[in-house]
């Protein structure tokens, strides 16, 4: 049994390929190397280097692999900077996830796994997010996961007419932070976590935007979940497909509790030994006071717990983040 992680020398994909190993599924990974790390690839796993976007070179890779089903974390990750470069966003989410789908069914393959996200909730006004809670998105970045979503459902519909139904389901994750293996790091320059660690190393005070919401310590909250509690989430969702189980089209992979961003700064600046103080700057446009998801459905059909605290991703994010 072999499984396709597409954007598998991402942050995420890294972790989830080596979660699919200890687990005993044999990983494959595609990756244009976009904003990947080749050396977050284990050198027994292989690995091609394509775009998604290429459907002849996933298509071959799920022949020659004898895949049997896919993780799509292959993506454009950047909401705020998606608002400058739309066309980009969707060429890699929407007709990437689009020649995805096209690959997988010309090779027969009927199981999927997405990396969605919480942006496809957007400002709904709610705190507390399900499932059900209305997608609102207010980014490009998030209206292309959800278009990824709508694809893969209109996908399901036309293989279950055609006789040889796709399996699939979304799982929309909230902040993803931490690392569980010491050579894997999430190099984005746009995420809080990579965002403070990078001033604290340049010697710069680490910014905290927004300081008059109404939260408790008034700045946002937000929810956060360790990387490797996540793969394991992703692990569990392709034995489920691979043994026929029912899954949710959806699922939130939050924690259902909320942290806020002094907190996180504070235990940064403590983990790292910065001299310097946060500094307090202007709340950012169109950010909401608090979000926060429930994530009962993946606890019930995913094994999702959170096996980590919001310390442990401070100190690991810290210890595998590149010094040099
Ligand atoms: N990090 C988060 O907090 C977060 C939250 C919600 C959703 N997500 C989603 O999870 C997925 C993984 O995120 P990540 O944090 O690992 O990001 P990442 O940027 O580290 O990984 C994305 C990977 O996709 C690859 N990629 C991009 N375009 C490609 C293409 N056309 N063909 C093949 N590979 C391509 C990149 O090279 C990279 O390795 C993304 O789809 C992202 O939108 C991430």
């Amino acid at each position: 049994m072999s499984w396709l992680v597409t954007g598998g020398a991402g942050y995420i994909g890294a972790h989830v390929v080596r979660a699919l190993a200890d687990a005993g599924i044999a990983p494959v990974v595609i990756d244009d190397l976009f904003s990947g790390v080749e050396s977050f690839v284990p050198a027994d796993v292989p690995f091609v280097k394509a775009s998604i976007l290429d459907t002849d070179a996933v298509e071959t890779t799920l022949r020659e692999h004898d895949v049997t089903g896919v993780i799509h974390c292959a993506g454009y990750k950047y909401a705020g900077e998606s608002v400058k470069f739309p066309l980009l966003n969707y060429s890699i989410n929407v007709e990437g996830t689009r020649s995805l789908l096209e690959a997988m069914q010309r090779a027969d393959v009927r199981r999927l796994v997405f990396s969605s996200s919480a942006g496809v909730y957007g400002n709904s006004g709610v705190e507390f997010v399900t499932e059900s809670t209305p997608t609102t998105p207010e980014s490009p970045y998030g209206e292309s996961k959800l278009i990824g979503e709508w694809l893969i459902r209109d996908q399901r519909i036309a293989t279950e007419m055609a006789g040889a139904p796709l399996a699939a389901t979304s799982l929309r994750y909230f902040n993803v932070c931490g690392s569980g293996h010491a050579d894997v790091w999430d190099a984005s320059p746009h995420n809080l976590f990579p965002k403070v660690l990078f001033a604290i190393q340049a010697g710069k005070a680490p910014q905290v935007n927004g300081t008059d919401y109404p939260t408790p310590d008034g700045t946002c909250v937000r929810d956060y979940v360790h990387v490797s509690d996540l793969a394991a989430a992703h692990v569990v969702a392709a034995q489920r497909l691979e043994a026929g189980l029912p899954v949710e089209p959806v699922y939130n992979l939050g924690s259902g509790d909320g942290t806020s961003v002094r907190e996180i700064v504070d235990a940064m600046v403590a983990a790292t030994g910065c001299a310097q103080e946060p500094v307090e700057g202007p709340r950012r446009p169109g950010d909401p006071a608090k979000i926060v998801a429930d994530g009962t459905l993946a606890a019930r059909d995913l094994d999702w717990a959170m096996r980590h605290t919001v310390q442990d991703m401070v100190d690991s994010a810290w210890a595998s983040h590149p010094k040099g």
